[in-house]
């Protein structure tokens, strides 16, 4: 098995190829909403999410084609809620992945629709049958996607974030917030791979209960990283968090406990996966990376 930098960095390539491919060419007088998008999925990025949706489809069989259409389907999803969070009207950032936001290179108008038109591209690709042969499986993964991304899922994390100054900062509301905001599509990263292998119900609980930790500790890392990482390594603005009065489990417990916090998620949620022995050794070996990368 290579190691886990080596196979995220192979899965990353592999989509990269494919998003050029599978997303529309900018031709016609509409071609700069798809520049925008293209500019804005071509920037890179960690691919963890897709990561997460091969290495899930793998302990299924699931075939690799049809587990990287579903992972770029979920890196556009992903790519929209960034395009989004980034606007002046949410977190007002002018860097993501190392480069301008897509608003700050070409105006906010078309940030927005290109951010829109990647949510809707997503379920063009989930919903084809070159996805998935059978239709129900098809309607399961458009049903979970909606969902992670709707008013209960990514959409209304993000709407936490934004109303904190009115709502309790406490641990519970702290942790629902990341849950949805970013825990849910890492579900969907998880889960998609054993809809679409048909795992029996105790896998597919397994892989909630690991996506469920996951989730949790990537974004406790996310908000540790704001506060320690500098902007060249990260790709975006750091230390602005505190700033612009963001409520994260750091606001609530300090550094030093947020940090144990998100160590001890990566170990519960690579627990989760024991009946899948060695052949989940990757998605351990993510939950560590989940807590100890740089950017
Ligand atoms: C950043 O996500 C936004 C959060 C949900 C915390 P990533 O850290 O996965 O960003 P990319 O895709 O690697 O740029
Ligand atoms: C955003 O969280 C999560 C999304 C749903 C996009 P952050 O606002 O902390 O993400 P960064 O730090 O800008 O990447
Ligand atoms: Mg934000
Ligand atoms: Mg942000
Ligand atoms: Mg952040």
């Amino acid at each position: 098995m290579p190691p886990f930098e080596d196979a995220l960095k192979n899965t990353a390539g592999e989509i990269n190829s494919r998003i050029s491919d599978l997303l529309p060419a900018p031709e016609g007088p509409e071609s700069r909403v798809i520049e925008a998008m293209r500019y804005a999925m071509e920037a890179g990025g960690k691919r963890l999410r897709p990561f997460l949706i091969v290495e899930s489809g793998r302990l299924f069989g699931v075939e690799q084609e049809k587990m990287y259409r579903v992972a770029v389907a979920l890196e556009c999803v992903h790519t929209f809620s960034l395009i989004h969070d980034d606007l002046p009207c949410m977190d007002d950032d002018d860097m993501r992945r190392g480069r301008p936001t897509t608003h700050k290179a070409f105006d906010e108008a078309t940030a927005v629709l290109a951010g829109d038109a990647l949510l809707s591209f997503a379920f063009e690709l989930v919903s084809s049958d070159r996805t998935h042969q059978d239709p129900f499986v098809r309607c399961e993964l458009v049903t979970k996607l909606a969902q992670s991304v709707g008013a209960h899922g990514m959409i209304g994390g993000q709407m936490i974030d934004l109303s904190m100054q009115t709502l309790p900062q406490d641990i519970p509301t702290i942790t629902r917030l990341q849950r949805l905001k970013t825990g849910a599509l890492i579900a969907f990263a998880c889960e998609s791979g054993a809809i679409m292998g048909r795992a029996a119900r105790d896998a597919r609980h397994a892989l909630e209960a690991y996506a469920h930790d996951l989730g949790l500790a990537f974004q406790i890392a996310d908000d540790i990283l704001d506060v320690e990482g500098d902007a060249e390594e990260l790709g975006k603005a750091a230390q602005k968090d505190d700033g612009a009065g963001k409520a994260t489990f750091i606001s609530v417990l300090g550094l030093e406990r947020a940090k144990a916090q998100a160590q001890m998620l990566a170990d519960q949620a690579k627990r989760h996966l024991v009946m899948f022995d060695e052949r989940a050794d990757l998605l351990r070996e993510a939950a560590e990376f989940v807590v100890s990368r740089r950017n």
